[in-house]
């Protein structure tokens, strides 16, 4: 087939999530959290994922991850079945392809920005992690801040490292569960720019979870999770969007 500008470009998909169901009992009470979820999201889209407060975004968010087991159903993660491996298996994942911004950052306390940006890389045997880490730390505008402990940092500097430390390994999927949460407008702004120029830069699929429509509405699509379904999926998966590249030019430090 000869492809013309007006062509969608068909990616592969990265994500696929089918009949996802998700509850957690306490005591004698249960809590229904996602109910028969299907989702396609296509390399390197960028998803957002709105919703009141309660209604399952970080636990989605953990599912992709393979930080929490489903219910029921399925969570494919590049054709991979995700309920097919152990934990051993689903470490070595993350570790490979995915970074995770957690909604409280999850830094480690005792370590410096640098150690905490370092460490993913070291544990994939990389040679050249605290070079990198520290390239990337200044590309998040924290060069003078390498040694300083989280809680040295401001929130808004503890959230630039968070986000380092879940882009320096080039995760194929990036998971970002409100990266601009509890942050100024002047900070969030920042804090918005780095996020897509660094995931253009890496070609990564982004799901983000925000309340923040403006965050929101510059992504491909923009999903609302209320109820234990996810509304709003178009467009159709497999197209991807005018804001993500059809080649990856990773700028991120190599
Ligand atoms: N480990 C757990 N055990 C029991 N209930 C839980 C657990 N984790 C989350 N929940 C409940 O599951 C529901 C979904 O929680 P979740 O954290 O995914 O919501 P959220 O959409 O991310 O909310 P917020 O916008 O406030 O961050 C909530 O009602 C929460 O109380
Ligand atoms: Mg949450």
């Amino acid at each position: 087939m000869t492809m013309t500008a007006a062509s969608p470009v068909t990616a592969p998909t990265a994500i696929a999530l089918r009949g996802l169901c998700l509850h957690y009992t306490l005591g004698t009470s249960r809590i229904e959290v996602l109910r028969q979820v299907d989702l396609d999201i296509a390399a390197g889209q960028r998803v957002a994922v709105a919703g009141p407060s309660g209604s399952g975004k970080s636990s989605l968010l953990l599912l992709l991850a393979g930080l929490e087991r489903p219910a029921a159903g399925s969570v494919m993660l590049d054709g991979l079945d995700l309920a097919t491996l152990d934990r051993d298996a689903l470490a070595d994942l993350r570790r490979d392809r995915i970074g995770i911004v957690f909604q409280s950052f999850h830094l480690l306390p005792s370590l410096s920005a640098l150690d905490n940006v370092a460490l993913p890389l070291q544990m994939a045997g990389k040679r050249q992690a605290v070079a990198q880490a520290r390239e990337l730390l200044q590309k998040v505008g924290l060069g003078e801040r390498l040694h300083h402990h989280p809680s040295q940092l401001s929130g808004g500097e503890q959230q630039r490292v968070a986000i380092a430390r879940a882009l320096v390994h080039r995760p194929r999927v990036l998971l970002a569960d409100e990266p601009t949460g509890n942050l100024d407008d002047h900070t969030g702004a920042l804090i918005r720019e780095l996020l897509f120029d660094l995931q253009r830069d890496s070609g990564a699929t982004l799901v983000l979870v925000t309340h923040d429509l403006d965050f929101a509405a510059r992504c491909d699509r923009v999903l609302q999770l209320h109820d234990g379904q996810l509304h709003g999926k178009s467009p159709a998966a497999g197209t991807v969007g005018p804001h993500t590249a059809a080649t990856t030019t990773h700028a991120l430090p190599a």
